[in-house]
């Protein structure tokens, strides 16, 4: 995987979402004991949506933010939108929210919305995947309202420290083998695929900086699990 590039990244990561998307939701709460919910709580809150205000979620999977964001926020628009469909459908059958969500086929790279037209750009876990990391950040600016929102939920490479043997022996043992259990080989060669692109990912600074270059203002972030998680936010100026 970590040679693929361009295209043929996109459909590697395309394909594999759509192998595991039955029992992604089940392995995410296992590998992250539990924590996930409370990241994506965190995004939402983050995103400090107006009463009425619109949200997209975008590579949004099977929709736990869009769902968090409807928690919070019932009278909101919210928009889920991701390029693995099997994704999206295993998010539309659930309930209550699933109905609630406008589910769209999308590329993070070149998004089927008008200019300024959101209040919020939420995302989880897909800047580690895009193929241009600035690309996707212009066209979140591109949608989003002036004074619109962006925030992006993602790991992070392990911090040089004395937790980093144990966290490495989490990511390349750990989150593989409870892949493989739960999910099957598919699933198993998926969750080999997170710990490299963890590794090969920018640290939460860099992150920062690139939101600070796609011309967002207040940015910040907060990291999480160990310095391995971290959620970063920012403003579209006015
Ligand atoms: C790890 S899942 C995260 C799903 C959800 N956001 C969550 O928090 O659980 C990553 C999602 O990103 C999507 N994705 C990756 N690259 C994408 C792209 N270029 N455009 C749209 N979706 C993309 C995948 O299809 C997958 O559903």
């Amino acid at each position: 995987m970590a040679q693929l590039d361009g295209d043929e990244r996109s459909a590697y990561v395309q394909a594999m979402f759509d192998r595991i998307a039955e029992r992604y939701d089940l392995i995410n709460r296992l590998i992250s004991g539990g924590q996930d919910q409370k990241w994506r709580r965190l995004v939402v809150e983050k995103a400090a949506l107006p009463p009425q205000g619109s949200l997209l979620d975008i590579a949004a999977g099977t929709g736990d933010i869009a769902f968090e964001a409807l928690k919070t926020a019932p009278t909101a628009r919210v928009v889920g939108a991701d390029f693995a469909l099997g994704m999206m459908l295993v998010g539309r059958g659930r309930t209550p929210h699933g109905q609630r969500v406008a589910w769209t086929g999308a590329d993070a790279l070149c998004l089927p919305y008008a200019d300024c037209c959101f209040d919020a750009v939420v995302s989880g876990y897909l800047m580690r995947n895009v193929v241009d990391i600035a690309q996707a950040l212009d066209e979140q600016r591109r949608v989003l309202k002036p004074a619109g929102r962006i925030v992006i939920l993602d790991t992070s490479p392990p911090p040089d420290n004395l937790l980093k043997p144990l966290i490495m022996l989490h990511l390349k043992v750990g989150i593989p083998l409870i892949g493989r259990l739960v999910g099957g080989k598919a699933a198993g060669d998926a969750y080999r695929y997170l710990p490299e692109s963890t590794q090969a990912f920018k640290t939460p600074l860099e992150l920062a900086r690139l939101i600070e270059a796609a011309g967002f203002r207040d940015i910040g972030f907060k990291m999480l699990m160990f310095g391995t998680m971290a959620v970063h936010w920012g403003i579209k100026p006015r």
